[in-house]
């Protein structure tokens, strides 16, 4: 794949997953009154949710990405929003952190948990969480049973591991959680700050390479992504699931 092609469309888009602030806010509002919480974001992209945080708890919060222009985009964001005081964005993998233990009020991953695995990014983010913390997240899921093929094929090739509502809650308890709600992110979250600015990019840059097929064949893998969600969007979508840290079940 062509990376400089993957990073140019991605480059200054308003997200880098589905989401707006509005949910966040309502994610948010799920969880019990806390003061000043200490809140780890995952895989925060430019840092959308991560200052909607910062403004809904008046807490401590930590960016977490891999990618640097990411996390630049994230810090000039504290900068102008007068927070470096209480939020910082730090480079770093969701497979290998190296925060203390029982160290955050709340874990929170919008889109970016399929990197690690669902199953796997519970049992080994669960450590950092203090003693009935919350994790909070959203997840591709099939929202029925019995996707059409075309589709179902797709998602097999991108991401295996997405399942359904009910298979997900099944897991939560094994490993050491309490699941307290969750909610299908509505259509407009994948449009408004995700889908949309993204088909604009790859419209504008399928003219800058007419003539490179390497680089239309990455913005035709993008495109195809558009169109899936566009034709199936009732059998699939990003699901947030809320959860308290409990002791684990025997
Ligand atoms: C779908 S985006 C979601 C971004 C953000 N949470 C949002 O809602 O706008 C996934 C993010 O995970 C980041 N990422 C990929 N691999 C990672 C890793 N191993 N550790 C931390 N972040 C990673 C990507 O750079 C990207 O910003």
């Amino acid at each position: 794949m062509r990376e400089d092609i993957f990073f140019e469309i991605h480059r200054d888009l308003p997200r880098e997953g589905p989401g707006r602030n509005k949910y966040t806010r309502k994610a948010f509002q799920m969880l019990p009154k806390m003061e000043k919480p200490r809140i780890l974001d995952i895989g925060c992209g430019p840092g959308g949710p991560t200052m909607e945080l910062a403004r809904l708890s008046q807490g401590e919060v930590i960016g977490l990405d891999i990618h640097q222009p990411f996390l630049d985009r994230l810090q000039k964001k504290i900068e102008e929003a007068g927070l470096s005081d209480r939020v910082q964005a730090v480079k770093g993998s969701m497979v290998e952190m190296n925060f203390a233990e029982e160290s955050f009020d709340i874990l929170w991953a919008e889109g970016s948990i399929f990197i690690i695995g669902f199953q796997r990014g519970l049992k080994e983010w669960r450590r950092f969480l203090k003693p009935k913390g919350f994790l909070v997240i959203h997840e591709m899921t099939w929202l029925k049973s019995g996707p059409p093929q075309e589709i179902l094929d797709y998602w097999k090739k991108i991401y295996p591991g997405i399942k359904t509502i009910p298979e997900n809650l099944e897991l939560i308890p094994g490993l050491g959680y309490r699941h307290i709600g969750h909610f299908p992110l509505p259509e407009d979250a994948w449009w408004d700050e995700y889908y949309r600015p993204l088909e604009r990019r790859i419209q504008s840059l399928r003219k800058k390479y007419a003539k490179d097929p390497k680089a239309l064949a990455v913005l035709d893998n993008e495109q195809l992504e558009i169109d899936l969600f566009r034709k199936y969007s009732q059998w699939y979508g990003s699901v947030f699931y809320f959860m308290q840290k409990v002791k684990p079940l025997a």
